[in-house]
């Protein structure tokens, strides 16, 4: 499969209040991909002969904890680094256990190797059509240093070899390829930050956006017409996204789009999925005016006030890499059966929405879990519900 020779974001903590780390990590990774014509053919790993066969099977996620810790410069006199360490790597453990009861993948056959970036590696190749070694390297930079991600060194062992070419004969091989990992179908580096306030229970989330729920993943998703046991007529997606003549940005894939309309209670597919802009970007998150309470959503508003919900798994069906156990959703209230006008900007002052309050009095949250008052956030564009009347420190104020 293609997708497992991603290289991940290995940032899994999600800061406290607001926003997601994916964001700002995503800005500064690159994928992974497989190589072109660089190394000798016999050297490709079986993990490359798309389109991988066999029955799903439960996604097995190995993590990699890249031991550096980062702390935001305290002095840690009582080991609190340690145990923030293995806190953390018990909750990626526990969210990688969850995913594997809803997402399947044919098992990866052979050891899962990472292929490494040409761009990095090779400084020149060669430009002559007619010479067999045409565009194969022909000058390494000498400024390689293996593949990084963030800062962090992706270990020779987990990656394929490279080759250096003459313009005519056989490579001379500068690295072998390594052993690979074992019993694999996605490697998940993880580096832990201590950062002012971080959110374990997020964990879920960013294993999530690493999964294929993310912008720089979207245009990589696969249509297979003939369904996901039969790989051989997927092809990438032609259209995932689009912005709709309002300019909001839309995750139009067919999955998604039915499951909205069955959310909302209206009869056939919706246009999309609405998906949060941020900064005028595409961002990788659902609209929370109309997906509240989503895992998927930019706000992390609290574990217990947080689903699985069936349109986030609906679009890992419609990613075409897995196959989704959709008995694992969970409920989402907001905005059930609550039609197609529902969650928009201009109907959601309007009282026409028992979800949505006006002014900025006492209520109840939507779940009728928490005491509210009536607010809004940047996320919820003007828009207003009762939110929890809870001792939380914005971002803002905990970074002071
Ligand atoms: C699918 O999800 C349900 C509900 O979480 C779970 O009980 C079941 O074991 C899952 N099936 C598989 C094959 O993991
Ligand atoms: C793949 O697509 C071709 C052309 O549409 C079709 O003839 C073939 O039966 C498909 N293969 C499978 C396994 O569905």
């Amino acid at each position: 499969m293609l997708l497992l020779l991603l290289l991940l974001p290995p940032l899994v903590l999600r800061v406290a209040a607001s926003r997601c780390l994916h964001d700002e990590t995503q800005k500064s990774v690159s994928l992974l991909r497989p190589p072109f014509s660089q190394l000798p053919p016999k050297s490709r790993s079986s993990s490359l002969t798309l389109p991988s066969s066999g029955d799903p099977q439960p996604l097995r996620i190995q993590t990699c904890y890249l031991g550096d810790y980062i702390s935001d410069g305290a002095w840690d006199p009582e080991g609190e680094g340690t145990r923030g360490v293995s806190r953390a790597l018990a909750a990626v453990r526990e969210a990688t256990q969850r995913i594997q009861a809803v997402l399947a993948v044919p098992p990866v056959q052979g050891p899962l190797l990472l292929s490494r970036d040409p761009a990095r590696y090779c400084h020149a190749v060669w430009g002559d059509p007619n010479t067999p070694n045409y565009h194969r390297c022909s000058l390494l930079n000498p400024g390689y240093k293996g593949e990084s991600c963030l800062g962090a060194k992706i270990p020779d062992a987990h990656l394929r070899g490279y080759a250096l070419w003459p313009e005519q004969g056989p490579p001379q091989l500068v690295q072998p390829d390594g052993p690979g990992v074992q019993n694999t179908d996605f490697l998940l580096y993880v580096r832990v930050a201590h950062t002012s306030k971080c959110h374990q229970e997020a964990t879920l989330h960013e294993l999530l956006h690493a999964l294929g729920f993310s912008e720089q993943l979207f245009k990589k998703w696969q249509d297979c017409p003939s369904g996901f046991s039969v790989r051989e007529n997927c092809s990438t997606r032609q259209q995932v996204t689009r912005q709709d003549e309002w300019g909001q940005l839309l995750l139009t894939t067919p999955a998604v789009s039915l499951s909205l309309a069955k959310h909302l209670g209206v009869p056939g597919a919706s246009p999309g999925v609405p998906l949060e802009e941020e900064e005028g970007l595409l961002s990788s998150h659902w609209e929370a005016r109309l997906l509240q309470g989503s895992l998927m959503t930019a706000t992390f508003d609290g574990a217990q006030r947080t689903r699985l919900d069936p349109i986030t798994l609906a679009a890992f069906e419609d990613s075409g890499w897995y196959q989704v156990n959709h008995s694992a959703a969970e409920e989402l209230l907001w905005g059930q059966g609550s039609g197609p006008e529902f969650g928009l900007v201009t109907t959601c002052g309007t009282g026409s929405s028992d979800f949505f309050c006006t002014g900025s009095g006492p209520g109840c949250h939507y779940l009728h879990l928490d005491k509210g008052s009536c607010s809004s956030d940047p996320m919820l564009e003007g828009c207003r519900m009762y939110k929890p009347l809870i001792n939380r420190v914005s971002r803002q104020e905990s970074r002071q």
